[in-house]
């Protein structure tokens, strides 16, 4: 099995050196956007290269930001999900601090080609650039649930799912695994906040199944009809 170093020392990143990163770099990061392998290959998709956006709640400012825009059918956040942390652990396996942003929004005027280059509806947006502040950290300062709270059975991947970022640090998964397979459910959102919380949480399961991608031989993500059922939760598909 792969072992991936930069899942077990990754963090989010919310101060930044707000100068512009080189054309070099800039090319790099278009380079790797296009060396993405998504999720679901049907769901179109898009990222767009901004230099601003609206209503970072935590006040977060970078000097770049990507967009990802999708279109909207069954698995496109999880989609998103498994495309954008790809980036992520390139940013910081490339020495670029990143942060996924849940609320903001792309700016007026704020998109590099203008409104019309990427027709399909806004998901959610990543600030990224030069750090002003660590990188990296090590793996006992991850602030997590177990392995015993989000899963049963035995996987050595299940602890690369259980280090990924997740919305307001959530954590809302569950894995079930045995016979080389994972089960993959997540939290079934409530409340108020349910329609947020809920695409949320699709986001955060793709970001989850990109870190047991990267620790797998031959991953495939597939529905399997007879799988256990998990009370509160929603059942996602199965790591094959
Ligand atoms: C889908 C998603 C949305 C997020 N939105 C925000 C946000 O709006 N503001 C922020 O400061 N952090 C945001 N985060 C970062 C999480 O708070 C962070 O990943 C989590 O607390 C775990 O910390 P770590 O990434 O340093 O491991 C988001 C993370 C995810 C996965």
């Amino acid at each position: 099995m792969p072992y991936n170093e930069i899942i077990r020392k990754r963090k989010s990143v919310r101060k930044y050196d707000l100068a512009k990163l080189d054309a070099t770099g800039f090319e790099r990061v278009q380079e790797q956007i296009g060396k993405i392998t998504p999720l679901y290959p049907d769901i179109r998709y898009c990222i767009e290269i901004a230099d601003k956006t609206k209503w970072s709640v935590a006040g977060i400012k970078a000097p770049h930001y990507l967009l990802f825009s999708s279109e909207d059918k069954e698995g496109s956040d999880e989609n998103i999900g498994f495309i954008g942390q790809q980036m992520d652990l390139f940013f910081s396996e490339s020495g670029l601090g990143s942060c996924w942003l849940g609320m903001s929004k792309p700016a007026e005027g704020g998109r590099p080609g203008g409104e019309e280059t990427c027709a399909l509806p806004f998901v959610i947006c990543m600030a990224f650039g030069k750090p002003a502040e660590p990188l990296h950290r090590d793996v006992s300062e991850f602030k997590r649930k177990s392995l015993s709270d989000i899963s049963e059975g035995a996987d050595e991947r299940l602890e690369a799912a259980r280090l990924a970022p997740s919305g307001v640090n959530a954590q809302g998964w569950y894995f079930i695994a045995g016979d080389g397979k994972i089960h993959c459910y997540r939290k079934k959102p409530g409340g108020l906040l349910g329609l947020i919380a809920g695409k949320l949480g699709s986001i955060d399961m793709g970001i989850a199944l990109c870190h047991i991608a990267k620790e797998s031989d031959n991953f495939r993500f597939a529905k399997e009809a007879d799988v256990p059922v998990r009370k509160g939760y929603i059942y996602e598909g199965t790591v094959i």
